[in-house]
């Protein structure tokens, strides 16, 4: 039976977006359905929002692109009155029979309520914080994890030439996949993630450390939700939050905090780098690419086999399908025998 495929990505943006949107069409089309673009996530799903038909020729080009041609947005139709009632009745005004959206923990939510109240969903995993229970990987993890990689070596020559501390601030809300990923990579010295939260007193010391063993800079590497008790109120008076109520946290400036102070308290030169949105841009790494596109056509075949409520994710180097809900169920944490690698490099 022919059906009309809606896709949508939701949430931040993340290299590999258009890959997986690519994906999905191009394996519709193939299969003989029809793809609908949602516009700007959920909120395309909501009374006055867009909705357009997508083409073969709209979906060309478009596999190297980072962001996302559908656009994006933080919009949650469940902290909504009848969110998910509306986007149900919006899609099926534009003859939507099942969806596709592509992101993370609040957009997947999204996307299990709607298979909850019998609307036929099936997921992709998309987030650079790489967060997500049960799956080894989400789009745009990969191509973050090689930023923060490319930054710590150009930071390294400069460090080593001016004798200095390079505090580097890279994105991690909840965790440190994209820090400690970045900072074994990019041979970082000193890691602190919101996971194992440290001291300033460590940070000190760790320096001091260095020094007296004639190492003459360090490159400390900071998730920005990592926590410093020391410097918990310095930066949470910065924070700021959005127009979803999520605290902006490079606007808390942990890493700025952070240099300062250790500063003040070794007299070291200090500097700090804000790698912000750097992460999130630009053309998506060949692994991002490879599993967007690996996923994007399983979903499909998941839909055109009459599947819903469930994700194609991957698993011991796999593609395997696990209910939506698993992948949602709570934030994938940086384990401590991960962690304990960054210590053989302090
Ligand atoms: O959720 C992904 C993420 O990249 C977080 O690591 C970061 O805190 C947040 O998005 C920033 O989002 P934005 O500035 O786009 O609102």
């Amino acid at each position: 039976m022919r059906v009309r495929i809606g896709i949508l990505t939701g949430g931040g943006d993340a290299p590999g977006l258009n890959a997986a949107i690519r994906a999905v069409a191009r394996r519709a089309f193939q299969l003989g359905h029809s793809v609908s673009g949602v516009q700007n996530g959920w909120a395309g799903c909501l009374e006055g929002g867009v909705i357009e038909e997508l083409r073969p020729a709209d979906v060309r080009g478009i596999l190297p692109l980072g962001g996302t041609i559908l656009g994006t947005s933080r919009t949650n139709p469940l902290k909504m009155k009848d969110g998910v009632a509306t986007v149900i009745r919006v899609l099926r005004r534009h003859g939507i029979d099942a969806m596709v959206p592509i992101g993370g923990d609040d957009t997947l939510s999204v996307a299990s309520a709607l298979h909850e109240a019998g609307f036929q969903t099936v997921g992709v995993p998309k987030t650079i914080d790489n967060d997500l229970s049960v799956t080894e990987f989400c789009i745009g993890f990969d191509t973050a994890v090689g930023v923060v990689t490319e930054a710590l070596d150009r930071l390294h020559t400069t460090a080593s030439a001016h004798h200095r501390v390079m505090v580097v601030e890279v994105m991690g809300r909840d965790t440190g996949w994209v820090a400690l990923f970045g900072g074994v990579a990019g041979g970082a010295d000193l890691i602190i993630i919101p996971e194992f939260p440290l001291t300033l007193g460590d940070v000190v010391s760790h320096l001091y450390r260095r020094r007296g063993e004639g190492k003459l800079f360090s490159i400390i590497v900071v998730a920005e939700g990592a926590h410093i008790p020391e410097l918990e109120q310095e930066a949470a008076s910065q924070a700021e939050t959005d127009a979803f109520g999520h605290v902006q946290l490079a606007k808390r400036g942990i890493g700025d905090a952070l240099a300062r102070r250790v500063e003040l308290e070794t007299s070291f030169e200090t500097r700090v780098t804000v790698l912000g949105h750097l992460q999130r841009g630009g053309s998506p790494t060949p692994t991002d690419r490879i599993w967007a596109t690996r996923l994007g056509v399983h979903a499909v075949e998941l839909i055109a086999a009459g599947k819903s409520g469930v994700i194609p994710i991957r698993r011991n180097g796999e593609v395997e399908v696990v209910p939506l809900a698993d992948v949602i169920r709570e934030t994938r944490r940086v384990p401590e025998d991960l962690y304990a690698l960054t210590r053989v490099f302090e």
